[in-house]
């Protein structure tokens, strides 16, 4: 990366000029990119998510935001440091102030408690509910032309509580779970056939959580079917270890939960935005009618590029996914009743 050529400046959609360099990158290539990317908590998930978007020169400025005095200026300065080596351009600052919310093109918001021992499910939901509610407002006020990508646990039923107290339109609101998930169930495919994991393509829909719906009929190797590939008790074990995906880092851990994989999700997701490349990906999006569902979010195929959710796509579902995806979407409306007593206002 350091020995990156300087190319000519473009015009984003978001009204900015960015040089971008890189290796990587062809020399006749030019690359847009946003003037502004603010990522909401500085803990683990949104520090190494900051240092993947200024090492991919994504945008000219990445602001982290944190309450915690010094965790977002410290961060935010060591990653700074790394510029001189990598070759990156960008502009890396922290806060403790949501002013610094001010002009965001994009938001991420990584924020939010996660479950202790004793803390129900419910606990959760109205704590993070809280945090989030702080910041949809902060949005609104601050960055009203932003594309928010959520985080925060639990994420579909974030995403839809933020959606609605920030007012911004739904295809500008959408969670990440999906394409998470989806690349943990990748990970585990491609080491069980010894191929490349980028060879792996498929989606995993529904919630983020035990009810998640790996979709086997539309999962490949290079366009090769994965049932041709594996036997049927293979498959059902790559299935249930991807349901508990992310309990298995934390068992592992011992103190907090993953950073890298979903980090590496946010940043494509992110990318996909910034770059308007039309990705089709598993993401959390707001329904209006498509699979059959409304007033809820939930994780389903949808089109990503520089205006957020271009379009949700439906895919047939066999009826043992359409039943699964259906208990999916239950277990988010249980969720959703939790949140019908809270404030919305400040
Ligand atoms: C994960 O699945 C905690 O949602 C995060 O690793």
């Amino acid at each position: 990366m350091g020995s990156g050529v300087i190319r000519a400046p473009s015009v984003s959609r978001f009204g900015t000029k960015v040089m971008s360099a890189g290796a990587s990158t062809p020399p006749e290539s030019v690359m847009s990119g946003a003037r502004k990317i603010v990522v909401l908590g500085a803990g683990n998930v949104g520090g190494t998510l900051a240092q993947r978007l200024a090492e991919s020169d994504l945008a000219e400025e990445v602001v982290l935001i944190d309450i915690i005095e010094g965790l977002p200026q410290g961060k935010a300065l060591d990653i700074q440091e790394s510029a001189p080596i990598l070759g990156f351009s960008t502009r890396v600052s922290g806060s403790t102030s949501l002013d610094a919310l001010a002009g965001a093109d994009i938001v991420v918001e990584t924020a939010g408690l996660a479950r202790k021992p004793g803390m129900s499910r419910s606990d959760l939901l109205t704590k993070n509910a809280e945090i989030l509610r702080g910041h949809a407002l902060a949005v609104r006020k601050h960055a009203p032309e932003a594309i928010v990508l959520i985080v925060t646990n639990p994420v579909d039923v974030m995403t839809f509580w933020f959606r609605e107290v920030s007012g911004l339109p739904p295809g500008r609101v959408f969670g990440e779970s999906g394409t998470l998930d989806t690349a943990r169930f990748r990970t585990f495919v491609a080491q069980a056939l010894h191929v490349a994991p980028r060879d792996v393509t498929g989606f995993v829909l529904g919630t983020h959580g035990d009810t998640m719906v790996p979709l086997l009929s539309l999962t490949s190797v290079s366009g090769v079917p994965l049932t041709q590939l594996l036997k049927a008790d293979q498959l059902a074990a790559i299935v249930e270890r991807t349901k508990k995906g992310g309990g298995e880092i934390v068992e592992l851990l011992k103190m907090g939960s993953a950073f890298y994989a979903p980090s590496a999700a946010q940043a494509e997701l992110v990318r996909a935005v910034v770059l308007d490349e039309r990705r089709l990906v598993p993401v959390t999006a707001h329904l209006e009618g498509e699979f059959g569902l409304k007033g809820l979010c939930i994780g389903v195929p949808a089109i990503l590029g520089r205006s957020g959710i271009v379009r949700v796509v439906p895919v047939d579902l066999s009826p043992s996914e359409r039943t699964a995806f259906d208990a999916s979407a239950q277990a988010v409306r249980a969720d959703l009743a939790v949140l019908a007593a809270l404030p919305r206002a400040a």
